[in-house]
């Protein structure tokens, strides 16, 4: 076993002050920001998922608990970051755990001032008055959009004694997804821990492997490494024995690794809110077939096309059409595809055995934030930039129209991609990822 991994240090407290700064910078003098915390979830009668904070309002403040509302008033005098918050309550604390409370959310959290959440009613339609813009996510959360309509028609309902309602609605993501796609230093050393956390975590699926394996029993060594390293999944892993390798988006994770059998697994940690996403696909046995070695390899190649797309100044696109050529001529050469290469490009053939794109953006949400594509063309990398290249093939048990040997083989490879000044960083490496490394790794388990 390795050893533990040090954890990194967290976000300062001034780097949240300088984002949301940086953010009213953005939004100007006369505008208003509103974003809630996310809301907590039942998955059972009084029972509730795990609960994940909005990553928007995480970004801005750190701030973990739910049932609180981040203000942001730029310029005005009396304080500009607001957060409404639960108020500290011994009797819930004792059932919940601790709460910050508003003081708390000024000394802990560096707010300017703070309010308890059962105020909000009578305060944001205060705040709302005379700021002509107002910068949210509508549609996101619809019990909060209607709250905000109301507090809006409060003032409205004012003008006649001159009240002046904002009457410009922005998406609040114009600004924010564009400043969360650029990873600052503190942020891409959490990427960093949660990537070698996940590699780990794959590392010991690998040895565990063998025929006869659960899927789930898979799924728990990838987790417990999550969880001894004070992480969590950033999704839902999947883990996809045999043909199930090729559903996209598997989680049933039931199935049985027979003798013979690739797995197919992705899984990433989240740690501190950022997500790592990798996948690898390995035989249960240790060793590949042929076929599956082929392909394998054909998986492999793409990637590493892509990845010699990944520097600034490339466009982001450059890297999927990369794979795509790759795989394409693969699976002329194998025989799985038919005719010349540019007509499979032009006819999108290959989209029968590759159907998804090679890679997204990653951060606080595993598909993070932010465009990819600026007035209609591909954008450019640029340093900071975070995405995954994961290109994979995919021939279904049941395509009688190529031989039987490649039928229900699913494989992906994924990993984790910085953009740096002159190049790039891969987050994930250290982890066995072509065939030869992955035999290597396991015979010498
Ligand atoms: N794990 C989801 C994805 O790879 O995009
Ligand atoms: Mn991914
Ligand atoms: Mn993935």
């Amino acid at each position: 076993m390795a050893a533990p991994l040090r954890p990194p240090t967290g976000i300062p407290a001034q780097a949240y002050a300088r984002r949301r700064r940086q953010l009213m910078r953005m939004a100007g003098e006369d505008a208003i920001l509103v974003l809630p915390a996310a809301p907590e979830r039942i998955r059972s009668r009084d029972t509730f998922f795990p609960y994940r904070q909005d990553s928007d309002l995480w970004y801005l403040t750190g701030f973990p608990e739910p049932e609180a509302v981040l203000v942001l008033v730029p310029g005005r005098r009396h304080g500009e970051a607001l957060l409404f918050c639960r108020e500290r309550d011994p009797e819930r604390e004792g059932w919940d755990g601790p709460r910050a409370g508003p003081e708390g959310a000024v000394e802990a959290y560096g707010m300017d001032d703070a309010y308890p959440i059962d105020d909000l009613d009578e305060i944001l339609p205060g705040l709302l008055e005379g700021r002509t813009r107002v910068y949210y996510h509508f549609g996101r959360d619809t019990e909060f959009d209607l709250k905000l309509i109301g507090w809006l028609n409060r003032v409205r309902a004012q003008v006649r004694l001159g009240a002046q309602p904002p009457h410009e609605f922005l998406e609040l993501g114009h600004l924010l997804d564009e400043m969360r796609l650029f990873k600052s230093r503190d942020e891409l050393r959490l990427m960093r821990h949660a990537a070698r956390i996940s590699v780990e975590a794959h590392a010991a699926a690998m040895r565990a492997a063998r025929p006869g394996i659960r899927e789930y029993e898979l799924q728990a060594e990838v987790e417990r490494v999550f969880r001894a390293a004070g992480a969590e999944p950033a999704y839902n892993s999947i883990v996809g024995a045999g043909a199930n390798a090729c559903v996209l988006h598997y989680r049933a994770n039931r199935g049985q690794a027979r003798d013979g059998d690739l797995v197919l697994i992705d899984a990433g940690a989240e740690y501190q809110g950022y997500a790592a996403d990798i996948t690898r696909t390995f035989p249960a046995n240790g060793r590949f077939s042929k076929a599956q070695r082929e392909l394998h390899e054909l998986v492999d190649a793409a990637r590493a096309a892509a990845l010699e797309q990944a520097r600034p100044g490339v466009p982001y696109e450059a890297g999927h059409h990369a794979a795509v050529r790759v795989l394409t001529e693969g699976l002329l050469r194998l025989g799985l595809l038919k005719g010349s290469l540019e007509r499979n490009l032009a006819s999108g053939d290959y989209k029968r055995y590759y159907r998804h794109k090679t890679g997204h953006w990653l951060g606080l949400d595993v598909h993070d934030v932010g465009d990819y594509r600026i007035d209609g063309q591909s954008r450019l990398l640029e340093p900071g930039m975070v995405f995954t290249i994961e290109p994979g093939l995919y021939i279904p048990a049941g395509d009688t129209s190529v031989p039987a040997k490649w039928r229900g083989i699913g494989i992906r490879i994924e990993d984790d991609v910085a953009i740096t000044k002159d190049g790039h960083e891969v987050l994930t490496d250290g982890l066995a990822r072509s065939a030869d490394e992955i035999e290597a790794f396991m015979a010498a388990r």
